[in-house]
């Protein structure tokens, strides 16, 4: 397929190692709720409407590039279409957070799962991001993504979010063999999820190990670690960011063992401690506390050059430590783009 000729290419420099004039810049969650121009088609369609019609996910994945022209794309879409595409019932009503009305609750339940036919599950992410890779027209880098094999099991296991998704944990170490094959089953779906994304348009992909923190180094190594190795491994065509959150103990195993061009780092880690964790040796992304969003628009400018002072500008991508708070006025939302593209200047 022929896209349009990418105009802006500083994500992929800055994933590649090389040297840029200024870091890139873009937000997790920059498609959401703090947007006016979301909240409008959110009255309209259902979140799911939304994320299952290509043409609306191409519109809001588009919204903040038209407002902030940030240097990449997230696709519009959510880590849970894996769980829909393995058969698993998921509901997300507003203000409730995602509910399962069916999580796994057995072994049995468990050693069941078999890996689908993604493209045909899929196809709406598919379409998706062909589509919003030619509205883009080259002025942004495209991001795929999907969540990490142990994030979805807490959510399959657990049938909602939750402060520890103590049942997901006490699952795993209950039944150990059922676990493993239904993190292998998610496992291996995601990384063909992952390849047909990057046929469709996908120029980078990120994983979300939204809650790796929550396990003991130990337990990481045992029950997230090896997914993420093996998804980073097996996707060779594009850079990969890995964002294993709250993980900072992983960020030297990850650096030294896998394939990933980047990691994401959350607020809880200092910039000088994750650069000698990763020795220099990868691009990081992050860490800015989404809360601090709330300050004057000159107090972000001023901690947002900052941070990119003390990551330094090289291999480094600007970005929060987790996603935007809806409640965040655009306006900050702007300074923290704008901050990032003045630095040094
Ligand atoms: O970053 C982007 O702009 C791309 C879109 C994106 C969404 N979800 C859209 C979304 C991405 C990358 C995700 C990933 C995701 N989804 C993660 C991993 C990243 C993270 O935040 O840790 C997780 C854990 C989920 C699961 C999920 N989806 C939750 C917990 C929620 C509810 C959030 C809440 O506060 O109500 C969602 C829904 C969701 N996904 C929304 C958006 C914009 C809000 C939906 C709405 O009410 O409009």
């Amino acid at each position: 397929m022929a896209f349009p000729e990418l105009k802006n290419d500083l994500l992929l420099k800055a994933l590649k190692g090389e040297p840029v004039d200024r870091p890139p810049v873009w937000m997790m969650r920059q498609a959401g709720r703090y947007l006016p121009e979301y909240m409008e088609l959110r009255k309209k369609y259902t979140f799911f409407e939304r994320v299952e019609t290509p043409e609306l996910a191409c519109e809001i994945t588009m919204q903040p590039i038209r407002r902030f022209a940030p240097d990449a794309a997230i696709i519009f879409s959510d880590i849970l279409v894996v769980l829909q595409a393995l058969g698993i019932e998921v509901t997300l009503n507003p203000g409730e957070g995602p509910r399962l009305p069916n999580p796994v609750n057995t072994p049995e339940a468990a050693l069941a799962l078999t890996v689908p036919d993604v493209k045909d599950r899929l196809h709406y992410v598919i379409e998706a991001l062909t589509l919003t890779r030619k509205e883009l027209n080259g002025q942004a880098t495209l991001i795929g993504f999907a969540g990490a094999p142990w994030t979805l099991f807490c959510y399959l296991i657990e049938g909602r979010g939750s402060k520890d998704f103590a049942r997901a944990k006490a699952f795993y170490w209950q039944h150990p063999e059922a676990a493993r094959h239904a993190l292998k089953v998610i496992s291996d779906t995601t990384i063909l999820y992952l390849k047909a994304q990057i046929k469709a348009g996908a120029q980078v992909v990120q994983v979300f190990d939204s809650w790796s923190g929550l396990l003991s180094p130990e337990d990481f190594n045992e029950i997230a670690y090896p997914w993420l190795k093996q998804i980073s491994d097996a996707i060779e065509e594009v850079p990969v960011i890995l964002f294993a959150k709250g993980s900072w103990y992983a960020l030297e195993g990850l650096t030294q063992r896998t394939n990933a061009s980047a990691l994401g780092v959350d607020w809880c880690v200092t910039p000088e401690y994750a650069r000698q964790a990763t020795m220099n040796k990868i691009t990081l992304q992050g860490n800015f506390d989404p809360s601090k969003l709330l300050h004057h628009p000159d107090e972000i400018t001023r901690l947002v050059h900052r941070m990119i002072d003390r990551f330094g500008a090289q291999r480094y991508i600007a970005n929060l430590g987790h996603g935007i708070l809806p409640y965040i006025p655009v306006e900050n939302a702007g300074a923290f783009f704008d901050a990032v593209k003045s630095w040094g200047k």
